[in-house]
């Protein structure tokens, strides 16, 4: 008859445990959508971008934008409070990974930096425009990694992995290699505010859902598309000293001004890893077009396919750090040379500078 309470008592116990744990699960729950209410201070770029496509909480939403392309209003359902705070959060994300604009207090669980080790990365840095780049006169730009025209495309055929992804993973994806990070759960509020900022984009252009537009993806350029003449890296080295190391330094280590990074790594522990399709080394064709079409900023359009493919050659040879594809080996490799290059690189440039007379003054 003594094993009738025991057993009881472990019923009891296990009922208690688990109980406890759903009610510190509602808990949980219950902060999160407390913190969702919270209304969203923006950063300067995404007030910009969301003041000029009107976003507000009403019954129907009209996009200035498209008034002003086509002429005519197009009226479609309208955007919640709730909606309009997430669409906020997600253009915070994409435009400040690191929180650096918009980090205060509970508004910490909205900004990414948990999940990526690097302090320059931020999804606009290569999704420029906040996502959604146009011209001064509000064209949209081809192949300029618009992330509206991505969420249109909804599951996307991948050619580097063979799969259809739906647009969160892709994100992870980001995550994991552009942004050398971890990736959040699928159902993380980043992954889903992102999503709904990068809908609230397509809409806002008027993009029907299932249709291939040409800003989504990178405009890329192949071998094909130059002189042949190889790609090389001495002349990267030497278009990239003359056109980029102001802003991206010498070694692509980036420029930090007063904390705030004012030029991102494009190198070095800072910067995105092997894996990322940016890295030359694993896909040859995105990173020219990148440069090519973005880069120097402020004269973008001034280097030709042959010298995107020297530098991006050239930037791929500096270390940087492993991708998870690559193991531990690799891994600590890239943080030895991390570690001994730029000091060695540095000491062999005074050298160098005292020894040649007729070293190009720059
Ligand atoms: C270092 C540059 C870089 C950073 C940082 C970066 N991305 Fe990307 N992203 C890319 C490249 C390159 C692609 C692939 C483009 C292609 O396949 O043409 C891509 C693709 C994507 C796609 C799929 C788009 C498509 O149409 O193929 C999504 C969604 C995305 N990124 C979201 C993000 C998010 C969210 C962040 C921030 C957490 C981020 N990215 C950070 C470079 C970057
Ligand atoms: C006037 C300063 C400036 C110059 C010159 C410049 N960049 Fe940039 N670059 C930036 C800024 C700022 C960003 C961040 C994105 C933005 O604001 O457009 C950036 C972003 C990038 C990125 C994406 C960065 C990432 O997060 O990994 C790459 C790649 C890049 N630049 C390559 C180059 C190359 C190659 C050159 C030389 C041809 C160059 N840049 C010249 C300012 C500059």
């Amino acid at each position: 008859m003594a094993a009738l309470p025991a057993k009881l008592l472990k019923v009891t116990l296990i009922v208690l445990v688990l109980g406890g744990m759903y009610l510190l699960a509602l808990n949980k729950h219950a902060e999160r959508d407390q913190l969702r209410k919270i209304s969203v201070d923006l950063t300067p770029s995404c007030k910009e971008k969301l003041q000029g496509y009107a976003l507000a909480a009403a019954e129907h939403y009209r996009s200035p934008y498209v008034r002003k392309m086509s002429g005519a209003w197009s009226t479609i359902r309208g955007y919640s409070e709730d909606d309009v705070r997430a669409i906020q959060r997600g253009c915070n994300i994409v435009d400040d990974l690191q929180g650096n604009l918009a980090n205060s207090g509970a508004r910490e669980r909205w900004n990414a930096d948990r999940f990526v080790r690097g302090t320059h990365t931020t999804c606009a840095n290569c999704h420029q425009g906040v996502g959604d780049k146009q011209d001064a006169v509000g064209n949209r730009l081809v192949g300029s990694n618009s992330l509206g025209a991505s969420w249109a495309m909804a599951d996307m055929y991948d050619r580097f992995t063979g799969l259809l992804l739906p647009h969160e993973l892709r994100q992870m994806q980001c995550y994991i290699n552009s942004s050398n990070g971890f990736k959040p759960n699928a159902a993380d509020d980043l992954i889903r505010d992102v999503t709904a900022y990068s809908r609230f984009l397509s809409a806002a252009v008027d993009l029907k859902i299932g249709n291939r537009y040409p800003e989504q993806g990178m405009d890329e350029i192949p071998a094909s598309a130059t002189r042949r003449r190889g790609d090389d890296y001495v002349r990267g080295a030497q278009v990239y000293r003359e056109r980029c190391a102001s802003c991206h330094g010498p070694q692509g280590l980036g420029t930090i001004v007063q904390g705030r990074v004012l030029y991102p790594a494009l190198a070095g522990p800072q910067s995105f890893s092997l894996d990322s399709r940016m890295n030359f080394a694993a896909v040859n064709t995105i990173m020219p077009g990148f440069i090519c079409r973005n880069m120097p900023l402020g004269q973008e359009g001034s280097l030709d396919n042959q010298e995107c493919r020297d530098i991006g050659y050239y930037l791929s040879t500096l270390p940087r750090p492993a991708g998870d594809k690559q193991g531990p080996l690799v891994a600590a490799w890239q943080q030895l040379m991390m570690t001994v290059m730029p000091p060695l690189t540095r000491y062999a440039e005074s050298l160098g500078s005292k020894d040649t007379p007729h070293a190009p003054a720059d």
